[in-house]
């Protein structure tokens, strides 16, 4: 799908355009404006330019963003119970001698003498990747090797098990921007390894405590649909690059930013029968969001992310975005059973 913004102004009724264009940018949350509508989809429904709203931090530093540890110290009983098992925090840990991808690591001749080096772990609902510091600041070294989750909490090898080695370059290139916290895109490095309240709630300032719409995602700030769905997005569309590096992930995302700006994505990929509908349902909700104004449904619609839960969905009124996981007419009680894979994450 290809998209061109209007830049001739040739009536009148442009004109006054412009001037309102001039005053909605003073209010917040920032509306859509009929200038955005570019084109039609096949159902003749208007669509929107992603990219025609916001700003982005591109080419700008990493903001100096204040660390989750600081944030907990107020929020230790709203977020703080949950935060220690949150799958987002928990994304790379320490490699803990027990976890049972060290053990099947320890388990072969081959792999078990690299065991030792390794130094942290990316992943364990599916997959476990093997990492260790390479020295550098802000890079890490990805094992060939990693373990795939078999039944019960067992894990089978995979990849060069007979001649395992590390890559200095990988994470970087392909990794950082969705598993670690203040990647810049400019050297490749991140601040955090995992991901740290930022990559939600973006550079925060502390006045929130009395001015909490200071703060992305608060309740006070009602953000507008497009701009929490940016923010998931910016990871959970596993198929996107940045124009501007290249890489496969967003280049310096602050949420509160337009992703579509500089991040590029194909939308159709929401119909494509050959990706899972864990992948599939994000790219319809961002799809409909984005391209078609929908302000009914975002991700927070059905997940509570702190509560690691999506039982509110159950809720919802009936519609289009259940049948990619629901048989349409069919009982809600089942489901479509679906296996997770990713041709950029390698598992
Ligand atoms: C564009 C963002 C993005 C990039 C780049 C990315 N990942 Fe991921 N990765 C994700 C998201 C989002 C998930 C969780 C998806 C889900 O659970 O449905 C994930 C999940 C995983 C998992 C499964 C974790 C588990 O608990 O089972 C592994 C392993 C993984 N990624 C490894 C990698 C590696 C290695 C790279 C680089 C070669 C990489 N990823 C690059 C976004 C990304
Ligand atoms: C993966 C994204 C993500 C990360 C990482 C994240 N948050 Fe949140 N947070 C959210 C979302 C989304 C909401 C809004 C909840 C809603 O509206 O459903 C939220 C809400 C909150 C709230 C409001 C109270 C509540 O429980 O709803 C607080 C406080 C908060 N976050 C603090 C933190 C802190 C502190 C960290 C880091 C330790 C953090 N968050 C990391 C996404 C995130
Ligand atoms: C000095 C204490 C303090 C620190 C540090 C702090 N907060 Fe807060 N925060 C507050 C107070 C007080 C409120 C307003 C009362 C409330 O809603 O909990 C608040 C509100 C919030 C809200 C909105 C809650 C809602 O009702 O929706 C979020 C989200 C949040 N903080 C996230 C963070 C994050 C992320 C950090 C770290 C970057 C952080 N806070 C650091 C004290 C703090
Ligand atoms: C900085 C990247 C990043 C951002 C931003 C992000 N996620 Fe994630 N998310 C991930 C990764 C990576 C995983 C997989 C963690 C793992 O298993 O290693 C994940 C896991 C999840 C899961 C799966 C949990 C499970 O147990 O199956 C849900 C649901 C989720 N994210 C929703 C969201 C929502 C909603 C937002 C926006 C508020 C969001 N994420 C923002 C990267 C991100
Ligand atoms: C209509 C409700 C709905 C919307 C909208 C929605 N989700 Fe989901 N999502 C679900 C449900 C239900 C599950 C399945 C949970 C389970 O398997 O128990 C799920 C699963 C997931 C998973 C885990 C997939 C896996 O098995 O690894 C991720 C990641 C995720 N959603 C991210 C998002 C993001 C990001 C958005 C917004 C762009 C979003 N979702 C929008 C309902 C929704
Ligand atoms: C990403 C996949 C996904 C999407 C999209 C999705 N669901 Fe679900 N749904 C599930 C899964 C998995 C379960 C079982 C676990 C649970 O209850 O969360 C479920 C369970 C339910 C249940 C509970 C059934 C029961 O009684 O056990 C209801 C009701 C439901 N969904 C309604 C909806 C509606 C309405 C929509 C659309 C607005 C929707 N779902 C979209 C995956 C999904």
């Amino acid at each position: 799908m290809m998209f061109k913004s209007l830049t001739s102004r040739s009536t009148c009724a442009a004109c006054s355009l412009a001037v309102v264009l001039s005053l909605s940018s003073w209010l917040w949350p920032p509306d859509r404006t009929s200038s955005e509508v570019v084109a039609a989809d096949k159902d003749n429904q208007e669509l929107l330019d992603p990219a025609a709203w916001g700003k982005d931090h591109v080419g700008l530093e990493v903001p100096e963003y204040i660390e989750g540890g600081e944030c907990l110290f107020c929020h230790r009983n709203d977020v703080g119970a949950s935060w220690g098992t949150d799958p987002h925090n928990h994304t790379i840990h320490e490699a803990n001698e027990d976890h049972p991808a060290m053990r099947a690591l320890r388990s072969k001749a081959s792999t078990s003498p690299i065991a030792k080096e390794v130094e942290l772990i990316l992943g364990d609902r599916r997959q476990s990747c093997f990492l260790k510091y390479t020295g550098e600041y802000g890079k890490l070294a990805l094992l060939t090797v990693r373990a795939d989750k078999r039944r019960g909490r067992r894990f089978r090898l995979s990849g060069d098990v007979a001649n395992p080695g590390w890559l200095t370059e990988k994470f970087a290139d392909r990794c950082a921007g969705c598993h670690a916290t203040g990647v810049d895109g400019s050297d490749r490095t991140f601040i955090t390894v995992g991901h740290d309240c930022y990559v939600c709630h973006g550079d925060a300032p502390l006045d929130h405590a009395n001015e909490p719409e200071l703060m992305p995602l608060s309740t006070a700030r009602k953000d507008a649909p497009r701009v929490v769905v940016s923010i998931c997005a910016q990871c959970h569309i596993r198929f996107g690059r940045s124009r501007s590096t290249k890489l496969p992930y967003a280049n310096n995302f602050v949420a509160g930013d337009n992703l579509f700006r500089d991040f590029e994505a194909d939308f159709d990929k929401a119909d494509d029968p050959n990706i899972s509908p864990a992948d599939r349902h994000v790219m319809e909700n961002v799809r409909d969001v984005v391209l078609h104004d929908n302000k009914e449904l975002t991700c927070l619609s059905c997940h509570d992310v702190h509560g690691n839960s999506t039982a509110k969905h159950d809720k919802l009124p009936d519609g289009p975005s259940c049948v990619t996981c629901h048989d349409p007419g069919q009982s809600k009680k089942s489901h479509r059973m679906y296996e997770v894979h990713s041709v950029l994450c390698g598992y």
